[in-house]
């Protein structure tokens, strides 16, 4: 079936898509620098699928460690997850963004191409299509106009860089995934996202105030041009996503594909608050803040690309999201 290099995939969404590779039958090794994720998702993984990836402690920007490991090792594909993601942080930061996401990946890249390893699916986010006059975002349209931190111009400048080495190389095939926005976690509750750090993004945020550890959300803007005021976003249940990264294997040909994953469906801030509400039976803190600076009224993908091309489509819903995100807090 092929053997599968995953990096950065003892994180979030790196580990719930390696139970759905092994689910198809593939051969997993994980690289991660642990940076931002822990070495026992690997016992969970286990436990839900009752195989285990073998792991390479690794940085991407090694060169040295990832030259060897792919001098002793023969990979079919790469699932390129690894990355640092957090918007405010690389705004404060934006060397240690392009040295890590660049860097890393440019090493990555040097790396496939000396030991011939010439197909790579790449985690990107719909922050590429920065700001655009609709918020239905299809793949046709442009790109790295607007982007507004350092974080979402990485994921530009790898996209573009993938799309130099199709032009430099017949034999390479590139599968760019822009990712809505993933909540949710494994149905098991064994596995999820709990970063250590304050996160920036809505579902973290709201886990830590359900758990007491932040005092309440802050939702930024309730003026917005959406029907209920707050923000609006497509979530995508993290299963969903995962299996869209199998369904993207099958579809490789030479050259650059680029599909959104995304469920189509926007949902505002509120709803959100409703929706978990009604999963955890409890009441969710929050107050009305300002808007966040570089935050977009509404943002949806157009998700008939990957339905049609990759016969895929998001299953699950933010209800489920929500339940599956209560069987993770209470296992913690
Ligand atoms: P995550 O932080 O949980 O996982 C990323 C993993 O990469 C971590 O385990 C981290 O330790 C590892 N890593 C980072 N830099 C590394 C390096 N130099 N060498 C080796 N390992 C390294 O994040 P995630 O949510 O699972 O995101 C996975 C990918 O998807 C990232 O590239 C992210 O930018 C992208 N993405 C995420 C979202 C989201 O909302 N979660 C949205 C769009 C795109
Ligand atoms: C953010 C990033 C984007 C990145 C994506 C995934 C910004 C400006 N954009 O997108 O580059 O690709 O995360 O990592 O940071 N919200 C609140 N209160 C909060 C947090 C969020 O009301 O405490 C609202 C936001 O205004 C937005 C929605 O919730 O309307 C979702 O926010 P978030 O989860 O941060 O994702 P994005 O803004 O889509």
């Amino acid at each position: 079936m092929g053997r599968i290099l995953v990096t950065g995939g003892t994180g979030y969404i790196g580990s719930h898509t390696i139970i759905e590779l092994f689910n198809n039958g593939y051969e997993i090794d994980v690289l991660d620098n642990l940076f931002n994720s822990k070495e026992t998702v690997l016992d969970k993984i286990e436990k839900i699928v009752g195989k285990r990836p073998i792991f390479h402690k690794i940085d991407l920007c090694d060169y040295d460690k990832l030259e060897k490991l792919f001098k002793n090792n023969q990979y079919d594909l790469v699932m390129h997850f690894a990355g640092l993601k957090a918007v405010g942080e690389s705004v404060e930061k934006p060397l240690k963004y392009y040295e890590n996401n660049v860097g890393g990946t440019v090493n990555l890249l040097k790396c496939m191409q000396k030991y011939g390893v010439n197909k790579i699916i790449f985690s990107s986010s719909a922050t590429v299509y920065g700001e655009q006059p609709i918020a239905k975002l299809d793949e046709t349209m442009q790109t790295g106009v607007g982007i507004t931190n350092p974080y979402g111009e990485t994921k530009h400048v790898i996209e573009e860089m993938l799309k130099d080495m199709a032009d430099s190389n017949s034999e390479f095939e590139a599968v760019i995934l822009r990712y809505f926005n993933p909540v949710g976690n494994h149905p098991s509750g064994l596995i999820g996202e709990d970063p250590n750090d304050i996160p920036n993004n809505l579902m973290p945020i709201i886990m830590k105030v359900s758990r007491g550890e932040i005092k309440e959300l802050s939702v930024y803007g309730d003026d917005y041009p959406t029907p209920d005021g707050s923000g609006v976003r497509d979530y995508i249940h993290v299963v969903d996503l995962a299996k869209g990264h199998v369904a993207a294997i099958k579809a490789m040909e030479p050259g650059i594909l680029i599909y959104n994953l995304g469920s189509g469906k926007g949902t505002s801030v509120f709803e959100m608050i409703k929706a978990f509400e009604s999963a955890s039976g409890k009441k969710l803190p929050y107050k009305i803040t300002g808007r966040r600076a570089g935050d977009l009224p509404e943002i949806y993908a157009d998700p008939r690309k990957a339905e049609k091309e990759l016969g895929w489509k998001t299953e699950l819903t933010v209800e489920d999201a929500m339940r599956d995100t209560m069987s993770y807090l209470n296992s913690l």
